[in-house]
């Protein structure tokens, strides 16, 4: 590594950096006041292929504008405009002169802050309601005189500041105000919840008809523009990336290694716990289908030597990313001596981790130390490119397909960076590996053949420290028990089992006890997280 290079921790890389693309003409910025629907906001702005961030609603005004916005949501949040706590936003983003849209809470703030009156309403609303379109405004332009909403607040606008109208309404309460003047409008209700029937409509029409942007935030844009950056921001420096073989890596080096070609070295590694045959293959659609300049290094024996005997679950783990980390800074050095000096580590951060990072949180308690190959120190004196960013999940897959990626990469399920170690429970050997590779293998395959892979968070095999006694013909057997495990998941935070149909599990069940010699007994797990978690240790 470059010793003599400032030091660029993790940290620093998740404050806006050059990947960020602030200053493009239709960046819609959105101001999160701490609503739960907040990134919802910024997915149904990007569904319309227009460009959108989130900013924590304390942000200093400066960055607002920095950003360029072509418009402002004020998002909804949990807050009363009077509780003590109220996040302590500028109020002069409101004179910006930007078109702005207030939702919710930002309806009230907006109220409050422009001479108007909030209170706390006599009757709460919360959820489905109705509300009636009163005033002829282009934010409800098209829209049914009368509409299905998705309602959430405890205050409501007693008195309109000066200058606004009442645009709708509900029974109770104010639901819609306008001042087309100052170019601000606000609803109560939340356009980005689909229970809202016409919100799509209500939020292209302040895209289009108030902000006037373009739909041009398409994926062969913004491949364009993030080659184009990097291109500029690397120069005629060497980048190395950790791949998983994963979809977010994978995406990341595919657009870095169009910026820079093979100044890019991406670095795979065996550690002893991929699943079957998954070294190969990875290798076969990066190196082959991609053509990337890859690295593969096989250090399953260091791996698995530093393993033998542990059978603590975060000891498993810590060993893990430590041997990780060793190993890839000796695979960087090597490739710094060969082909020179590399100063850029590419990762492949999602938008939800930078959102997570932006904003305040709580003590957690530690549950799992979570680490995958982006998990780096902050002693590898690199400079970071995260070319996604600014993306989500299904984003990347979208860029990823605009990029020609097989869907074998980009539909593959999330797995731990830890791999099968924290599916093996106890003693972590080569042959306990094998076997459960033999079993996840037949799980694997009677999913995606019973055409439920990409409609599973995650599907697969765990070995348990459990011998029991079967009957395989006339023979007698004792045998491991194998876990299987499918689950639907949003983000991986909360998890559902889901209730595989009783015949793929039957194939599932007869072809592992029948195919893996060393298994004779097969359990399904239908524990939801919480209480449980997705991996078993
Ligand atoms: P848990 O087991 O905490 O897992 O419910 C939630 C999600 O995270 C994945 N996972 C990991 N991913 N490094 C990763 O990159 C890790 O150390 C790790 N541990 C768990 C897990 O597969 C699930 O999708």
């Amino acid at each position: 590594m470059q010793k003599e290079r400032p030091v660029h921790s993790s940290k620093t890389a998740l404050n806006p950096s050059p990947s960020q693309p602030a200053a493009q003409a239709s960046t819609i910025v959105i101001l999160d006041f701490g609503s739960q629907y907040t990134q919802l906001i910024a997915r149904r702005i990007r569904e319309q292929n227009v460009f959108s961030i989130v900013l924590p609603c304390t942000v200093p005004l400066e960055q607002i504008t920095a950003a360029n916005p072509a418009g402002i949501i004020l998002s909804g949040g949990p807050c009363s405009v009077y509780d003590a706590d109220a996040p302590a936003a500028d109020a002069r983003v409101l004179a910006l002169g930007k078109p702005i849209l207030g939702i919710c809470y930002g309806l009230q703030f907006i109220t409050h802050h422009l001479g108007g009156k909030v209170s706390s309403a006599a009757r709460r609303e919360y959820g489905h309601a109705e509300v009636k379109i009163v005033a002829e405004t282009p934010l409800l332009s098209g829209l049914a005189k009368h509409q299905p909403v998705w309602m959430s607040h405890g205050d409501e606008a007693l008195e309109l500041p000066p200058g606004f109208v009442l645009t709708a309404k509900t029974d109770n309460a104010v639901a819609g105000i306008a001042d087309e003047n100052r170019r601000i409008w606000a609803v109560q209700f939340h356009p980005e919840v689909h229970h809202t029937r016409q919100g799509t409509d209500l939020l292209r029409n302040f895209l289009f008809r108030i902000c006037g942007v373009a739909a041009d935030w398409t994926p062969e844009h913004f491949i364009q523009t993030t080659v184009e950056r990097i291109r500029q921001q690397v120069g005629t420096g060497r980048a190395i990336c950790a791949l998983s073989g994963g979809v977010d890596s994978s995406v990341a080096a595919v657009l870095v290694h169009r910026a820079i070609g093979d100044r890019l070295t991406c670095v795979f590694v065996d550690n002893g716990v991929l699943r079957k045959n998954e070294f190969q293959k990875v290798q076969e659609n990066l190196r082959g289908h991609l053509g990337l300049n890859l690295v593969a290094v096989d250090a399953r024996e260091r791996f698995l030597s530093r393993l033998a005997g542990v059978t603590d679950p975060e000891a498993k783990r810590k060993i893990i990313g430590r041997e990780f980390i060793a190993v890839f800074d000796d695979e960087a050095q090597r490739i710094a001596e060969h082909s020179g000096t590399v100063d850029w580590l590419v990762q492949g951060t999602l938008y939800p981790d930078v959102i997570e990072s932006s904003s305040v949180k709580g003590p957690s308690q530690t549950i799992k130390s979570h680490h995958n190959v982006g998990g780096l120190p902050e002693t590898m004196q690199l400079k970071l490119i995260e070319p996604l960013r600014d993306l989500f999940k299904d984003e990347v897959r979208r860029m990823g397909r605009d990029l020609g990626m097989p869907e074998e990469i980009l539909q593959r399920q999330p797995f731990p960076g830890p791999g099968l170690a924290v599916r093996i429970l106890g003693e972590v050997t080569a042959s306990r590996v094998a076997l459960l590779q033999e079993a996840d293998a037949i799980v694997v395959e009677e999913i995606k053949s019973a055409g439920l892979y990409t409609k599973i968070w995650q599907s697969f095999a765990v070995l348990l420290p459990v011998q029991s006694v079967g009957v395989m013909g006339d023979q007698r057997t004792y045998a491991a028990t194998c876990a299987v495990r499918a689950v639907h998941s949003e983000d991986g935070m909360t998890a559902d089992w889901t209730p595989l149909p009783y015949d793929v599990l039957q194939r599932i069940s007869s072809r592992i006890v029948n195919e893996v010699r060393g298994i004779n007994r097969v359990v399904y797990d239908i524990t939801s997280k919480p209480p449980g978690t997705i991996e078993w240790e």
